[in-house]
């Protein structure tokens, strides 16, 4: 895999010309054949600029991070299977389309992936919904599973795992484990992601290739205390308190 770094480009509408686009920052580019990043859309780059600028509130900070996540949900239902399904219409016409096949159940990391369980509903009325609570063991430094709580038949549903910042991947890949470890099968497993550094993309997607990251962007890198940059800071603080 390489990673070029995040490119300054012009962004859409395609049918503008190059010198009617406005240009910005767009997300680095990665090589993984499971990692998906939403298209880099005027939208999606002006909602991500607010939600990145330190001076915005925290009720603008999650009216526009739920809009964000909104995206990423319907992205990522369509990586979950489908079959055909042949509707007729008032007109009593067919019409053949698609229906989707499989139960799914979302699963946070607790606290910030709380955050996109709401995004996730509006979606899928009456989705289970699993929690997992990962944090730094003081000691070790190292990811330490404090609690999970998953539906009794998790292991039989796909899994949209939810936690909106992806820095060094340490939590996302314990998380994994636990699912795995509860009968979830790889392939079944697919995680959303708000931001993402190119080092967590990398220990995620080499660690479990047959799982799928959809992130809506993956940023330049880490700073020393492992913050995601430019990022966006701590979003669970600027979330549920700030
Ligand atoms: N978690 C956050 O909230 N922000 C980061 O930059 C990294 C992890």
């Amino acid at each position: 895999m390489t990673e070029e770094v995040a490119p300054v480009k012009c962004v859409g509408p395609e049918y503008r010309a190059e010198d009617q686009k406005p240009t910005a920052t767009v997300s680095t580019v990665v090589h993984f054949d499971n990692v998906t990043v939403l298209p880099q859309t005027p939208q999606l780059i002006a909602l991500l600029s607010i939600i990145r600028n330190h001076s915005t509130a925290r009720g603008d900070f999650v009216f526009y991070s739920n809009r964000i996540i909104r995206l990423l949900v319907e992205e990522g239902l369509n990586h979950l299977p489908t079959i055909s399904h042949t509707v007729t219409t008032p007109v009593g016409r067919p019409y053949d389309g698609l229906s989707f096949q499989g139960k799914i159940a979302g699963v946070s990391i607790m606290r910030a992936g709380e955050a996109m369980e709401q995004g996730l509903r509006d979606c899928c009325r009456s989705v289970r919904i699993g929690k997992i609570l990962i944090q730094r063991d003081e000691e070790t430094a190292q990811p330490k599973l404090f609690y999970d709580k998953l539906p009794e038949d998790i292991a039989d549903r796909w899994v949209l795992l939810l936690d909106p910042m992806l820095a060094t991947g340490g939590s996302a890949i314990m998380a994994v484990d636990v699912l795995k470890s509860r009968g979830v099968p790889e392939e079944r497993i697919l995680f959303l992601n708000v931001l993402a550094s190119p080092e967590g993309i990398k220990n995620f997607a080499e660690k479990f290739p047959a799982s799928r990251v959809v992130t809506a962007f993956v940023d330049e890198g880490l700073d020393e205390k492992n913050y995601i940059i430019p990022g966006l800071g701590d979003f669970g603080d600027r979330y549920y308190t700030r």
